[in-house]
């Protein structure tokens, strides 16, 4: 058992289960040869841990499915094999706030990148981890830069899997922090925003949320989703269109989900203050119908 082992103050190894089997995290190695290494041919979820109950793992394990379907990757393993491992992972680690990631590649293959080299099976890793603590002042609001970035999977049939290859996503999140902000807003060649580098976007304008469509190639976000869900619970009217810069900078309010952070209010943009700069109240009032939904669950 890797839990309870700890380098220091505070910290526990995360709990490892590789293909099925539950192993020390000095013991978790895949092949070199594993396409997920060599490509980037594999795709993953991030999903949150509360009080030992994973949050909305039914929707983290169909999107799964989906990126797996738009990688035409046929999983050799059953769904319900790996619900079953998260929960195993999440019960090994004992923590009550965890981070649960689970990585499926198409598995080994010949070294080219012929994917019906693949030999298969599929390798699949659960990593569950303690919740990294959050920045202290996140929920004030942070910043956010425009990167003109494409992601690997856009206008692909692939397009909103949640891919292993998070490049782009890194380049832009490094290129964000040079300039000082806190996340990367990926802008399309028209000038469109379409998400942040691991964020769907909002604004607020006129007590109207605004956010960009699934159309645009955004990941199609659980927290979103749960967001939009929690506006219409709310009575506060949300439509789904393109967003420029320009539209934060007029906004009254503007905010990030995703499902680690939540709800995250966005005060300024490429340096430009949204707002007054503080945090919006229908931000705080969708954040706060969303935690309901966390301990209703
Ligand atoms: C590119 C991108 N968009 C959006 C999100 C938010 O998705 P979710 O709410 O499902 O965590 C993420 C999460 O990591 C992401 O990486």
């Amino acid at each position: 058992m890797t839990h309870g082992h700890a380098h220091g103050v505070g910290t526990t190894d995360p709990v490892i289960v590789l293909n099925g089997v539950h192993v020390a995290l000095s013991d978790a190695r895949i092949s070199v040869l594993d396409r997920g290494f060599l490509f980037g041919d594999a795709v993953f979820e991030v999903l949150r841990v509360y009080g030992r109950a994973p949050f909305a793992l039914d929707e983290h394990l169909a999107r799964l499915g989906r990126s797996l379907e738009g990688f035409r990757i046929e999983p050799s393993f059953p769904m319900a094999e790996l619900r079953r491992e998260v929960h195993e992972a999440i019960q090994l680690l004992a923590h009550d706030d965890a981070y649960v990631r689970v990585m499926v590649s198409r598995g080994e293959g010949a070294l080219h990148l012929d994917p019906r080299r693949a030999r298969g099976p599929t390798t699949r890793v659960v990593i569950a981890a303690p919740l990294l603590a959050l920045p202290a002042d996140l929920y004030d609001g942070v910043s956010i830069a425009t990167v003109r970035a494409e992601r690997s999977t856009d206008h692909t049939r692939a397009a909103g899997a949640k891919t292993a290859a998070y490049v782009a996503n890194l380049l832009a999140l490094q290129v964000a922090q040079e300039r000082g902000a806190y996340e990367a807003a990926f802008t399309a060649s028209d000038g469109s925003i379409s998400e942040g580098h691991s964020s769907n976007l909002f604004v607020v304008r006129g007590g109207e949320v605004l956010t960009p469509p699934l159309s645009s190639g955004i990941l199609g976000g659980i927290t979103r989703a749960l967001v939009i869900e929690a506006a219409r619970d709310e009575g506060v009217t949300l439509r789904e269109r393109l967003l420029f810069v320009s539209d934060f900078e007029r906004a009254d309010e503007a905010f990030l989900t995703s499902s680690l952070r939540e709800v995250v209010p966005i005060t300024a943009i490429d340096g430009v203050r949204i707002g007054d700069g503080q945090p919006g109240p229908v931000t705080r009032r969708l954040h706060a119908r969303y935690a309901q939904r966390v301990r209703a669950r």
